[in-house]
């Protein structure tokens, strides 16, 4: 999503938009992320004064204490799928900070590391006190025995992909599974002598220690990963190690989340008012659809129409938050204002950087007309905060990769609300189900936050847009009618300037090309080119250039990404 002016060659090859997107750990980009970047911009906000809801009124918490597994999130999701809340936190997270945040159970992740390693990721001592119970899965394995006496063994070689385990203890961890399991190893080093106190619970062809416990100390391990879906009784094991060891409460559901959540803002509001940009995504509407049911009219939700949007969003927009919801929503047309910047404008990182530009001069003009705003209310969810604890540097990268904004007022400064902080996107959609809004708005597809601009290849004038609109309505429409449009990470059309001869009926065309795109993907950093099937392509292709005036050819994109980019600019 940077919106770098200063991109130079080197960039070439690799996407520029999207640093965060790009550089390999995340997508920064999809929904709303882009307008929060420009709020937080227009806000001078210097890291956003943010505030921890703590311990007090959260629920029964599991930690999983990260150290370094790429698979450290999804154990924290898999955990959640019980209703029980799961925190992700650095590994060396002290246990008095444990205990200060009422954590109930801990999980230490795999990790990359050895044991043996110089720098090897350690965890606070205290863990081994079995005041809270603990499991460790592959490296969090690995140090619990390595720390209280047990040996590991380095190895070279690494134990990689499916294997067979037998489950030698049927009680704690493993109680009601099936004894012979297929789970899924990924490992290095091995364990060659337990720690004094631990029993065998759980071994492989390779290894005699899959899995240890010592039920005393209320410490387990397994060398396996539960959190992958290549382990179908993973979710079992979790499930007997949060509820069944940890006697954990599975109370995290969204009925309850919504209660507490609208509780809290209705406090740390009171008398003050609050703003939200709504972009059109299902962050931002969440976010927004919460703050209302807490506070009421003492919300107004700003929506800037720049005219790069897809055909009805406006209209849907209105009749969901305004008409349906009675929220107060300030429309802003500026669709003028955006097609007088990009004329002539046929580079993709001056299309964003205008579009960046002009979103905070007209959101900071709308916010000014309304008086006193003490709230600005965003749809930051989960990921990004762990992100932003992991990278000190964000928020300076952050900004320096948008523009400068010059003359906005310094008095307008406002504290965030973020009511979705603790949430990933599949519990956002279920709070979004849950507070009634349409199926429509809680399961769409990402958008890019520059819209339709960045989907049509060189000027962007009010007729490509409208061409493109209307390709665009039917590629979705069709695709909504197979019922393949919630198996899609995104389906979208492209407008290209590349002219063709066509012949309709019995005249010669010469018309433009219109890509179509469909990928799956599961977080937008790789994707794959979805195989549609051909009669759902055909009726796309022929209700296009029978629909749209000025497109006589329509292709498909069979590109993936790596080395594509889902967006064409
Ligand atoms: P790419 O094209 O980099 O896109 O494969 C990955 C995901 O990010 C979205 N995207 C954007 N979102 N502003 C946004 O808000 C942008 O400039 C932008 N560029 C790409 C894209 O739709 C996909 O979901």
């Amino acid at each position: 999503m940077s919106d770098s002016p200063d991109s130079t060659p080197t960039d070439r090859g690799r996407t520029v938009h999207g640093e965060a997107a790009n550089a390999g750990h995340r997508v920064l980009a999809p929904d709303d992320a882009e307008v929060e970047a420009y709020l937080e911009q227009a806000l001078h906000a210097p890291p956003p004064q943010r505030i921890e809801t703590e311990a007090a009124d959260h629920p029964d918490t599991v930690a999983i204490l990260d150290f370094g597994s790429q698979f450290a999130q999804l154990i924290a999701r898999r955990v959640r799928e019980l209703n029980v809340y799961s925190e992700l936190l650095p590994h060396d997270t002290p246990m008095a900070e444990l205990e200060r945040r009422g954590v109930k159970a801990v999980i230490l992740s795999g990790g990359p590391s050895s044991v043996y390693d110089e720098d090897a990721p350690r965890a606070d001592p205290a863990l081994w006190s079995g005041r809270i119970p603990v499991l460790g899965i592959c490296y969090g394995l690995q140090l619990m025995a390595h720390e209280l006496g047990g040996e590991v063994l380095p190895s070279n070689r690494r134990e990689y992909g499916p294997a067979n385990v037998s489950l030698t203890e049927p009680d704690g961890l493993f109680a009601g599974i099936e004894r012979e399991q297929p789970v899924w190893m990924s490992h290095g080093d091995s364990i060659v002598r337990p720690p004094p106190g631990f029993l065998p619970t759980a071994q492989t062809d390779s290894t005699p220690f899959a899995g240890l416990a010592d039920p005393s100390r209320n410490l387990y391990g397994i060398q396996f990963h539960p959190e992958v879906v290549h382990t179908p009784s993973g979710r079992d094991v979790l499930r007997n190690f949060v509820v069944g060891i940890a006697g954990v409460r599975p109370n995290w559901t969204a009925s309850n989340l919504i209660e507490t959540t609208v509780a809290e803002i209705r406090e740390r509001v009171g008398a003050g008012h609050v703003i939200c940009a709504l972009s059109g995504g299902v962050d931002s509407a969440v976010a927004a659809t919460l703050v209302h049911q807490a506070i009421g009219d003492q919300l107004t939700c700003i929506y800037v129409d720049h005219g790069l949007m897809r055909k009805r969003e406006s209209e849907l927009l209105r009749v969901t938050f305004e008409r349906d919801l009675g929220m107060r929503l300030v429309m802003v047309d500026a669709r003028d204002r955006f097609l007088k910047r990009l004329a002539g404008v046929e580079d993709p990182e001056e299309k964003r950087r205008i579009i960046g530009d002009e979103f905070i001069r007209v959101f900071e003009e709308e916010a000014a007309h309304l008086g006193q705003i003490d709230f600005l209310t965003q749809g930051t969810l989960y990921p990004d905060v762990i992100e932003s604890k992991t990278s000190e540097t964000k928020t300076s990268q952050k900004i320096k990769t948008h523009h400068n904004v010059g003359g906005l007022p310094s008095d307008l400064r406002f504290r965030l609300i973020e009511p979705l902080r603790y949430l990933f996107k599949d519990e956002v959609r279920r709070v979004g189900v849950e507070l009634g809004l349409p199926e429509a708005m809680v399961q769409r597809q990402p958008f890019p936050g520059p819209g339709l601009a960045i989907r049509i290849i060189g000027e962007v004038t009010a007729e490509r847009l409208d061409t493109l609109r209307e390709a665009d309505w039917i590629v979705i429409d069709e695709i909504k009618a197979a019922g393949l449009y919630r198996s899609l990470w995104q389906s979208f059309a492209i407008l290209t300037p590349v002219r063709s001869v066509g012949v309709m009926g019995d005249g010669r065309t010469y018309a433009n090309v219109v890509a179509v795109r469909a990928v799956t993907s599961d977080d937008g950093m790789t994707a794959d080119w979805a195989r549609l099937p051909y009669e759902v392509l055909a009726r796309i292709s022929s209700r296009i250039v029978n629909e749209v005036p000025g497109v006589n050819r329509v292709v498909y994109d069979i590109s993936s990404k790596p080395p594509a980019t889902i967006e064409w600019e």
